[in-house]
């Protein structure tokens, strides 16, 4: 069966890596699917953001990384996916998380919603913070893959007036 991971990333954390390496051993293959999104202000372009997922997950052959817009339920229909794969931290991230679950089952009932508990280390971790502490200076480097710590501080140290 094909599970779609769909998201922002803006940018990729530990956690999400973790995930997308359990639900490898899950199912036949994982799309990590990157939301275009033309109301959010991201740090990293939706191209950007896929060549660094990709490059974390390199080492597993059976994830695919791909970007796409309007809704994830046409996506999962046109890739032929049977299950929609979410992570939960917290408590406090069920309530949305099932909201979208219903709304996307009123969508379309043809794919399921299925939800990864976080490895408890990254249970806290957000990319909002991630990308609070590298605004403020701090290290990132225990909540994002390397490649992508890079990236971020020379995102921040090029626009360190802002
Ligand atoms: O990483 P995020 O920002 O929590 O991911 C949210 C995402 C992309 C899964 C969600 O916003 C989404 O599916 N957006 C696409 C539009 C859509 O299908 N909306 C209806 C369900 S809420």
């Amino acid at each position: 069966m094909i599970a779609i991971y769909p998201g922002s990333f803006d940018p990729i954390t530990l956690g999400h890596l973790d995930l997308i390496q359990r639900s490898s051993r899950l199912f036949e293959q994982i799309i990590v699917a990157v939301l275009r999104n033309p109301n959010k202000q991201p740090l990293f372009k939706v191209s950007k953001r896929v060549e660094q997922i990709r490059e974390c997950t390199q080492h597993l052959p059976n994830v695919e990384v791909d970007s796409f817009s309007g809704l994830t339920v046409e996506y999962a229909k046109l890739r032929k996916a049977g299950v929609l794969l979410r992570g939960l931290r917290v408590l406090s991230d069920f309530e949305q998380e099932l909201q979208m679950t219903h709304t996307n089952r009123m969508l379309w009932d043809g794919v399921e919603t299925l939800f990864l508990a976080t490895t408890t280390a990254y249970s806290f971790l957000s990319s909002s913070m991630v990308k609070e502490i590298a605004r403020f200076g701090g290290s990132v480097d225990h909540f994002v893959p390397e490649k992508v710590a890079k990236d971020i501080y020379i995102y921040y140290n090029q626009n360190s007036q802002s």
